[in-house]
């Protein structure tokens, strides 16, 4: 059942805020579910551990013959279908992803191109952040006159992980979520607090393969092809900075706590997401979360949670969303975006 639209309509724009519709929301999650207990029957860890550490319970991990581009192009296809929009209606094609088919050469041409559309099609790559960037960028397109423009964020971590590593074997998952913006006065996208610090990005990265050290016989014997990570630095970075966004974006807006109908925070670790609505100062009942389902989906796991509030009448037209953000370079962001279906 589709929750009945809100009432008390807001009919003033928030300062930095544009009227940006999300016209429709699809999502994909791989068929195959793999459980923290598959996990530890190859790994010395062990269902409570992961549980009690990170809240993750479960998470998909994608088909051998799928690359990110498949799983981009299933969300891309339901969020057109929920838009009542065919791809042709498309303007410009982002995918937020960390995770590409290949390391040269972007997943938005070769999603444009499984849809049947030349466009404008270029990839976001802020890692966990990307979908808040994404965001970012579809503003800026679609305040500079642009049709709507279509945000994915796909993911594929399980294949960018160590499966023999339990320090982030256990974390992730796989899946996609799409979103098709219009400018529309039936929502509202901003105010934006976007951050990066790019002074230490081993804190959270993949070695070997990109340009500072290709790949050799010898470095990827020794797996360090494979994304690796200082974890407490990365959990102490998270929870200063996703909160401190947060709050920024509030102030910038000239709102508080109370004005947020639903958090959706980067779904990376339940005590991460705990501790930043309690920083925040916003209660659990009014908290989204999926981390326990998806794991950690990078750059989908906002547009998944968004897409599982919705199906799950958590979601309703008028309602403000506070996002917000953090991941490898590193990188934070956080939005308020007012959910309009037009
Ligand atoms: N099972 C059992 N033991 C484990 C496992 C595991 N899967 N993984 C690590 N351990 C061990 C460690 O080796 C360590 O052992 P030691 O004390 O003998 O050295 C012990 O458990 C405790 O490790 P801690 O680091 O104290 O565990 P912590 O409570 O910090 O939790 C975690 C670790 C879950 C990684 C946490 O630090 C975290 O979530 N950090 C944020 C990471 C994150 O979100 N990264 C994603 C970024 S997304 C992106 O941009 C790609």
């Amino acid at each position: 059942m589709t929750p009945a639209p809100r009432t008390d309509a807001r009919t003033t724009r928030l300062p930095g805020s544009l009227p940006v519709a999300a016209l429709g929301l699809g999502s994909f999650l791989p068929d195959e579910v793999v459980t923290n207990d598959d996990l530890a029957e190859k790994l010395d860890t062990t269902d409570e551990w992961i549980r009690t550490r990170t809240g993750i319970h479960q998470r998909h991990r994608l088909a051998p013959d799928d690359a990110t581009s498949d799983l981009a192009t299933r969300a891309a296809r339901a969020a057109l279908d929920d838009a009542g929009m065919v791809p042709g209606d498309i303007a410009e094609v982002l995918v937020a992803t960390t995770t590409p088919d290949y390391l040269v050469s972007g997943v938005a041409p070769i999603v444009a191109d499984n849809l049947g559309i030349r466009v404008p099609a270029l990839d976001v790559n802020a890692a966990c952040s990307g979908f808040v960037y994404g965001l970012r960028q579809a503003a800026g397109l679609l305040a500079t006159g642009s049709g709507p423009v279509l945000l994915i964020g796909a993911e594929a971590f399980t294949r960018a992980v160590d499966p023999q590593d339990r320090n982030v074997a256990i974390l992730f998952g796989d899946g996609a979520g799409a979103i098709v913006l219009g400018t529309d006065d039936a929502g509202e996208l901003g105010p934006f607090d976007l951050g990066a610090d790019g002074s230490d990005p081993t804190s959270l990265y993949t070695p070997v393969g990109g340009t500072r050290e290709p790949a050799t016989v010898d470095n990827i014997d020794e797996r360090r092809n494979f994304m690796t990570m200082r974890g407490r630095e990365i959990y102490r970075f998270a929870v200063a900075h996703m909160s401190a966004s947060s709050l920024a974006v509030l102030a910038s807006a000239g709102l508080g706590p109370d004005d947020v109908d639903m958090f959706v925070g980067h779904q990376a670790n339940i005590r991460i997401l705990n501790a930043v609505a309690d920083k925040v100062g916003i209660p659990a009942e009014r908290c989204h979360t999926t981390v326990h389902l998806h794991g950690n989906t990078s750059a989908a796991s906002i547009p998944l949670a968004l897409a599982h509030a919705r199906d799950n009448d958590r979601l309703a037209p008028g309602d403000r969303l506070l996002l917000t953000a953090f991941g490898a370079g590193l990188t934070w962001g956080s939005c308020l975006l007012t959910w309009g279906t037009a």
